[in-house]
């Protein structure tokens, strides 16, 4: 469904990378609900994954459940970024790819990220480098990308030409965040631009990205850009079967009938933020990290859930990951029963 240099994807849909959220355990969850073709970890830096910082090690962490894996990295012209992608490789990554659209004044006033967007000339030696360097330690499996924003404001629209020339270096696929960098996250991503970022490669796919919250957004800017493949960020927070349904239409082909598409229940929402808990216990760095997790979640995931205000509260101030299985386990409890009685009630109105 999606190539990228040697990697075949199942799937044209990626997760977004999301700094403090698309964590090993989080990836494991959407890739489960299906429609998933590579999820990738949050930012990585370079050096910090060098020096073994234990923090960094703990963002890098992948798993069988979590194939196939990209790793991202950022850093500025001066870091050991190809040393870091052939570390990422020796530790299950089967993507590089290479953060060039970070705008938070953190990383992109000095260590990299949309930094990177500023000097093109010195973002082209470095990126070169890094591919030599994953291209020899990978014998050539492992395909580098780059993730970016479309220039670092309205009068620096970088985008398509820096593709164009990262493709001539041998990067293999770009992924396009439809904003400029001094937006932030603010107003609407800007779908028409990245398709003028597919119009300027010859070859390489080119992957959208920007506000798509519904599965039907993954359609409209597949055909408003001719994009071969969508990221899906803050959507897939909320509803982590966005990829699944949205992969369901893209099968549907010319018309898709969103009628037609997996439509999750009450229950199958409460059993996904189990199994989200039951995760965050097998894998988060500790139950500490998985509480805080899992607090902040219950909020995206409530978005679609109805009035569950006893469920949020008893999942924000459960003081263990044992009191939240409590309460969720109640809850799914009382959505199968009357899942039960509805389905029994629908058919005695048939019969
Ligand atoms: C809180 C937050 C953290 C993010 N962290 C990363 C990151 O680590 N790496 C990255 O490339 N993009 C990061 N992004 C950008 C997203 O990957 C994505 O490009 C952006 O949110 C637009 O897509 P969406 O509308 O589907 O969310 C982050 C976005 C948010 C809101």
């Amino acid at each position: 469904m999606l190539q990228i240099g040697p990697l075949h994807l199942d799937s044209p849909l990626l997760l977004a990378p999301i700094a403090g959220h698309c964590d090993l355990s989080f990836r494991i969850l959407c890739r489960e609900q299906g429609g998933v073709g590579l999820a990738s970890t949050d930012l990585l830096n370079s050096r910090a994954i060098l020096n073994g910082s234990a923090k960094t090690l703990e963002l890098a962490a992948t798993n069988d459940l979590d194939n196939p894996c990209g790793m991202q990295l950022y850093g500025n012209y001066e870091d050991p970024l190809p040393e870091a992608a052939c570390w990422a490789i020796d530790h299950g990554a089967k993507l590089i790819d290479i953060n060039m659209g970070c705008p938070v004044d953190k990383v992109a006033k000095k260590h990299g990220g949309s930094l990177l967007l500023r000097d093109c000339a010195s973002t082209m030696r470095l990126t070169e480098s890094i591919v030599e360097a994953v291209r020899k330690h990978s014998g050539g499996r492992v395909p580098v990308t780059a993730k970016m924003r479309l220039g670092w404001d309205r009068e620096h629209f970088v985008a398509p030409i820096l593709a164009r020339d990262l493709e001539s270096i041998g990067v293999q696929a770009v992924t396009v965040h439809g904003r400029w960098t001094v937006q932030f996250f603010s107003g609407r991503a800007d779908w028409e631009r990245i398709g003028e970022v597919v119009a300027a490669v010859k070859s390489i796919p080119v992957i959208g990205n920007g506000d798509v919250t519904e599965p039907h957004h993954v359609i409209d800017l597949m055909r408003q850009t001719n994009c071969a493949g969508v990221m899906i960020g803050r959507g897939a927070l909320r509803t982590p079967w966005i990829f699944r349904q949205a992969l369901e239409m893209i099968r549907m082909g010319d018309n898709p009938n969103p009628e037609g598409v997996f439509a999750p229940s009450f229950l199958y929402k409460c059993q996904m933020i189990r199994r989200h808990i039951d995760l965050l216990t097998q894998f988060a760095p500790s139950e500490r990290h998985a509480l805080h997790t899992m607090r902040s979640r219950i909020a995206w995931y409530s978005k679609t859930m109805g009035p569950i205000k006893p469920l949020k509260e008893a999942i924000r101030t459960a003081l263990s990951l044992a009191d939240m299985v409590i309460a969720i386990d109640s809850w799914i409890e009382l959505a199968g029963e009357e899942q039960e009685i509805r389905q029994k009630t629908a058919c005695a109105n048939v019969g």
